[in-house]
C-alpha cells in the first residue's frame, strides 16, 4: 500500500515534469555572417547584452560552418542537421540543367520552387506538422511550401530588414509566447554580414551593426523578465558562417584570361566557389586549362574532398573552382559584384567574402545558448553547423529525423542530458536512470 502511494505519487510528480518541460518555448536567432571571434572576451567588454547572455548561458569557441560557407547552404544545414549533399541546398546559386531554372540567392521567383527545398525537411516543417506552432520573422525560405507545408506564421525576408524590424520581430515573437500562439519562434538578422561584405570584417560598420544586435539582446532580456517567461524560454543563437578579407585590388582571378567562355554552358556564382557546366566535348580541356591557374582548386566531381561533404549533391556541376581565402573568381573584372553606396551607379567595393574552405578560421561562426535546459556561464568546445538540430529538436519536443549531427559534441551544454536526448538515443534503461536522477534532484531540492 505505502509503496504503490509513493508510486503514484512519483508518477504525478514525473508527468507534472514532463507537462512543465513540453511546454518550453524555444527562440533562434540565425545572425547571418557572425564571425566566431567578434564576441571574443575582449569584444565583450563592449557588449552589455551578449556579455549577460555567454554568463547565463553557454557559448562555444567556434562553430564550424559546412561547406560551401555560404548562406543558404548553411541555413539549410542549421535546420537540418545534414550536410549540403544530404539537403541538397548546395549553394547561394544553384541551376538545374533537367528543368533549366535556377536558384539565385532567394531572389528569383524560381528560388521558391519546392525543387530547392524539399531535398530534406527542416525542423520548422516538421514542428507544423506536429501541430506545434513556428513563427518566423524574415528567415529566408519562409515562404516557401516545403513538403507542402508553410509555418504557422512567415514575415517574408526583404534586402535588408532593419534594426527597428529586428526589434520589433523579437517584442511579437515574445509576445507570441506569452499568450500562448507560438512553441517556436526564429528571426534572421542581415546586417553584419552586409556591413561585413562591404566594409570589411574589422569595420566600424560592422561593430556598429553589432552593437545594434546587443542593444536589442538586452532589451529581449528585460522584457523575458517582465513578461514572467524566464523559466519557460529558451534561447539560441548562431551564425551561418564568417567572414574574411578580400582585396579587389591584386587577388580576383578573372576565367576568361584562361578559357574561352563559349565553352561553357553555364557559370553559376563568383568569388570563393563558383560551380562551371562545360560544354560536355569541351570538359577535359577546361579542367585542363583551370588546373593550372595559381590560388585556385578545380575539381571533377569525384575528386572533390569527402571532407566537404558536397559531392554527392544532386545539383553539383561538372567542374567546382574553389579558391584560396582572400581570392575572388569572376568571369572578368566588369562582372565583379560591385555594390550602389549611395552614388547612385554599383561601383563600389566589396571588401568582405565568405564561402571559403570552411575549416579556414575565419569561415568559423558562433553559437550561444541561454535558458532552463542550459548551463550557466558554460565554456563548451566547438561544434559544426550539423550539430544544432539536434539540439533545437530535444529542447521543441520533436524527433530528430536521421541526420549528420552529434550528440556527443553539444550534450555537454544541456542541464538534464539524459532526460533530454533525443528519443532514439534513450535505452529503456537510460531513461530510468534518467527519471530516477531527476527525481532524486528534485527531493533533494525539496
Ligand atoms: C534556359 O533558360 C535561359 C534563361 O531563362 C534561356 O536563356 C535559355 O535559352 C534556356 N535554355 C534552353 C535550352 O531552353
Ligand atoms: C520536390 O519537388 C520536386 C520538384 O517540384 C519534385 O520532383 C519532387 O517529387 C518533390 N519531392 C517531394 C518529396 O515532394
Ligand atoms: C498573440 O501574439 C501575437 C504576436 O503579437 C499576435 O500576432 C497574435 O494575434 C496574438 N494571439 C492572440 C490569440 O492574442
Ligand atoms: C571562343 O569560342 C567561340 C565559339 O567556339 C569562337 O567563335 C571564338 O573565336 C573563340 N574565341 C577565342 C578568343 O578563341
Ligand atoms: C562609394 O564608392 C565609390 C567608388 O568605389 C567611392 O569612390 C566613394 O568614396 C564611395 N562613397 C562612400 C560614401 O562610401
Ligand atoms: C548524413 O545523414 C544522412 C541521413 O541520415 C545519411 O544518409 C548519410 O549517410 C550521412 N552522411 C554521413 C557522411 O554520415
Ligand atoms: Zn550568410
Amino acid at each position: 500500500m505505502g509503496s504503490c502511494r509513493v508510486l503514484a505519487v512519483v508518477l504525478a510528480f514525473l508527468a507534472l515534469l514532463s507537462i512543465a518541460a513540453a511546454r518550453r518555448k524555444l527562440l533562434v536567432f540565425l545572425l547571418d555572417g557572425f564571425r566566431f571571434d567578434y564576441i571574443d572576451d575582449k569584444e565583450l567588454e563592449a557588449l552589455p547584452g551578449f556579455r549577460n547572455i555567454v554568463s547565463m548561458g553557454v557559448k562555444v569557441d567556434y562553430m564550424t560552418p559546412d561547406f560551401p560557407s555560404l548562406s543558404y547552404p548553411n541555413y539549410y544545414t542549421l535546420m537540418t542537421g545534414r550536410h549540403c549533399e544530404v539537403h541538397q541546398m548546395i549553394g547561394n546559386y544553384m541551376w538545374d540543367p533537367k528543368t533549366n531554372v535556377s536558384f539565385d540567392i532567394g531572389v528569383n521567383k524560381e528560388s521558391l520552387l519546392p525543387l530547392w527545398w524539399n531535398g530534406s525537411e527542416p525542423l520548422w516543417v516538421t514542428m507544423t506538422k506536429e501541430k506545434k506552432n513556428v513563427f518566423m520573422y524574415y528567415w529566408p525560405g519562409c515562404e516557401v511550401e516545403i513538403l507542402g507545408v508553410r509555418p504557422s506564421y512567415c514575415r517574408e525576408y526583404f534586402s535588408v530588414p532593419t534594426d527597428k524590424n529586428f526589434a520589433d520581430a523579437i517584442s511579437d515573437a515574445l509576445e507570441s509566447f506569452r499568450n500562448g500562439s507560438a512553441e517556436m519562434a526564429a528571426v534572421y538578422y542581415e546586417r553584419i554580414d552586409v556591413e561585413g561584405h562591404h566594409y570589411g570584417p574589422s569595420s566600424e560598420q560592422r561593430k556598429s551593426a553589432l552593437k545594434e544586435v546587443d542593444k536589442a539582446l538586452s532589451n529581449m532580456i528585460t522584457q523575458i523578465k517582465s513578461k514572467g517567461l524566464q523559466n519557460d524560454v529558451n534561447v539560441l543563437l548562431f551564425s551561418d558562417h564568417g567572414m574574411t578579407d578580400i582585396s579587389w585590388t591584386d587577388k580576383v582571378i578573372e576565367l576568361k584570361n584562361y578559357i574561352n567562355m563559349s565553352d561553357t554552358i553555364q557559370m553559376k556564382d563568383r568569388g570563393p566557389v563558383v560551380s562551371l557546366w562545360p560544354v560536355p566535348e569541351k570538359h577535359t580541356e577546361i579542367y585542363q586549362k583551370l588546373k593550372v591557374v595559381e590560388h585556385m582548386d578545380v575539381y571533377n566531381i569525384q575528386d572533390i574532398p569527402e571532407r566537404f561533404f558536397y559531392k554527392k549533391g544532386k545539383f553539383v556541376s561538372p567542374l567546382t573552382l574553389v579558391a584560396e581565402k582572400g581570392w575572388f573568381i569572376a568571369e572578368s573584372r566588369d562582372k565583379l559584384p560591385f555594390w550602389e553606396n549611395g552614388t547612385g551607379k554599383r561601383e563600389a567595393w566589396q571588401n568582405g567574402w565568405h564561402g571559403y574552405d570552411n575549416e579556414l578560421m575565419e569561415m568559423r561562426g558562433i553559437f550561444l545558448a541561454y535558458g532552463p535546459d542550459f548551463r550557466s556561464n558554460y565554456r563548451a568546445p566547438p561544434i559544426r553547423s550539423v550539430d544544432v538540430y539536434n539540439i533545437m529538436c530535444t529542447l521543441a519536443g520533436v524527433q530528430p529525423l536521421p541526420n549528420n549531427g552529434s550528440w556527443d559534441r553539444v550534450e555537454c551544454m544541456l542541464r538534464n542530458t539524459a532526460a533530454l536526448a533525443p528519443l532514439h538515443q534513450r535505452s529503456s534503461c537510460a531513461l530510468a536512470l534518467a527519471l530516477l536522477s531527476l527525481l532524486a534532484q528534485q527531493i533533494w531540492s525539496l
